[in-house]
């Protein structure tokens, strides 16, 4: 078995885009639908326009699941959002990389908190601000839209950066998984596996489905298929 199959396949529905009168209830039905992590997106309105939530809600919502909760900080000051996310139920925190010298510090603080350490890079970042931190990460992620809300479109741009991170992870034989975020749906999804991600985030792709658990099933057998096909190129 190659290391791409024996690479678990995660899909990780984004909150922002579940019915925010019910997170709960959104919560739990995402669970129920077969997601392996729950993607939990905090802006404070400053690293992005928008403001989504806080830690209070991420802890009002753990006790509902067991799922893994990814935390993904779009936040100028996430040195002071490190430990109230850890303590709300965290088993996950994404920072990104353009904040630029604080990131070192930053990744030790959270593997101090004992959570797993993920570094996003948005799209108009060259990956080189990335392959200082690699050996550091548990994941990185490449971001396939903008950040700042919902519903935007994948760009297609970002296919070569996800590229890159796996053909560095296999040339440096290290074991940190690829996750995608925005704009992610069937298609994409699996333009992204065939490229060497391992983690789906969707928020529109799949809570937009009255049936999520088809939705993802068939997000996770487009992924399989299109793995499936790189394995047999190789
Ligand atoms: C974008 C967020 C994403 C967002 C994705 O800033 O980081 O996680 O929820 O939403 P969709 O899947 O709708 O593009
Ligand atoms: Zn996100």
């Amino acid at each position: 078995m190659s290391d791409a199959t024996a690479r678990q396949i995660i899909i990780a529905p984004s909150l922002l885009a579940a019915n925010f009168t019910r997170l709960g209830a959104e919560t739990v039905r995402a669970c129920r639908a077969g997601a392996d992590w729950l993607h939990l997106d905090i802006m404070d309105g400053h690293f992005v326009p928008n403001i989504s939530f806080g830690p209070a809600l991420v802890k009002a919502l753990r006790p509902l699941t067991r799922a893994t909760f990814d935390v993904h900080l779009m936040c100028d000051r996430p040195d002071i959002l490190l430990e109230p996310f850890s303590k709300a139920g965290a088993d996950r925190i994404t920072i990104h990389v353009e904040l630029g010298v604080r990131v070192v510090p930053l990744i030790w603080k959270i593997r101090s908190l004992g959570q797993q350490v993920g570094l996003a890079i948005n799209p108009p970042t060259s990956m080189s601000a990335l392959q200082p931190h690699l050996e550091q990460v548990d994941s990185v992620l490449i971001m396939t839209v903008n950040p700042g809300c919902g519903g935007q479109e994948f760009i297609t741009e970002c296919l070569t950066k996800i590229e890159q991170a796996a053909a560095w992870r296999d040339k440096l034989d290290l074991k940190y998984r690829i996750a995608v975020d925005g704009g992610i749906h069937g298609d994409t999804a699996a333009s992204c596996a065939a490229a060497g991600a391992d983690i789906f985030i969707s928020g529109t792709g799949l809570f937009q489905h009255k049936n999520l658990k088809a939705a993802v099933l068939k997000m996770r057998k487009a992924v399989e298929a299109a793995r499936c096909a790189l394995e047999r190129l190789s």
